[in-house]
């Protein structure tokens, strides 16, 4: 059997991150901290210790883990954050602790979808037809480069309302957490009057219900996939994770 550490720091900033924190500390670890970068107002505090903030990139990560005596580094950060993940793995080799990286699979087509990958928000907005109506999945700092297509109408979806206006020619706000019902999602999509869908593969349950919708109403998604993240001692799921080291 594994020996299971005694200090583990964990980048977080998801969900799964926090289940870990939680399984970890119930599992009786002496040391769980979990880091988070600092950009939501008011985050949930995982169970355990919290750092808020920036290392100062891959030195300070690494100067950090060795300092603090931690015995394991978890990557559990989103998908589409990969400063950190590419920090991470340089912070290990640096540091000489070793790294696990936790990422939710990224979400695959299945008959029905009609996906159009894409390698960034650039690509997606070339990609966009002429005309279309296109509801924009992505956060508020991901949507200012879809300004310069003045011939599209954006649906954009946020769940508190922007601080300023949109950038858009043309668009609808609608304010709100994605539905985890599909029949919910659908309706949407055809209030608005939607033909395409942009959003980014991120993977998991939470925002898969509008991918469902679009296969249903036969709708076109433009699929941002994710940057290349190290894969080295990946793992999908908490369970799988926690299996390596208990
Ligand atoms: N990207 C997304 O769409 C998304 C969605 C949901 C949640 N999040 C969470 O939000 C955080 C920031 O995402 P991002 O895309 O801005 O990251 P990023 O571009 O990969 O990272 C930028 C910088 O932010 C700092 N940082 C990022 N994550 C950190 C963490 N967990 N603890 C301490 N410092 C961290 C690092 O600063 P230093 O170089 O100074 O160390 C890093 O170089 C991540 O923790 C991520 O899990 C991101």
């Amino acid at each position: 059997m594994p020996v299971t550490p005694e200090s583990i720091l964990i980048l977080g900033g998801t969900k799964e991150a926090a289940e870990l924190a939680g399984r970890l500390t119930e599992l009786g670890v002496s040391r769980v901290v979990t880091s988070l970068a600092g950009r939501t107002a008011a985050p949930e505090m995982p169970a355990g210790e919290t750092r808020i903030g920036g290392f100062g990139g891959a030195q300070g990560l690494a100067d950090f883990l060795r300092s603090e005596a931690f015995e394991l580094l978890v990557d559990a950060t989103h998908p589409f954050a990969d400063t950190i993940s590419h920090n991470a793995v340089e912070a290990a080799v640096i540091s000489g602790i070793p790294l696990m990286t936790l990422r939710r699979p990224a979400w695959t087509a299945v008959d029905g979808d009609h996906w159009f990958p894409v390698a960034s928000v650039d690509e997606a907005c070339t990609a966009i037809p002429p005309s279309a109506r296109v509801f924009l999945a992505l956060g508020r700092q991901h949507i200012d480069g879809f300004a310069q297509r003045t011939d599209v109408h954006f649906i954009a979806r946020m769940v508190d309302p922007p601080e300023r206006p949109l950038p858009f020619r043309s668009c609808d706000l609608v304010i709100g957490k994605p539905s985890a019902d599909p029949g919910t999602e659908a309706e949407l999509l055809r209030t608005y009057g939607v033909t395409h869908i942009v959003c980014r593969n991120s993977g998991g349950q939470g925002a898969y219900a509008k991918l469902i919708a679009a296969r249903d109403l036969g709708l076109p998604v433009i699929m941002i996939e994710r940057p290349d993240t190290p894969d080295d001692r990946s793992y999908p799921t908490v369970d799988a994770l926690l299996a390596d080291i208990t």
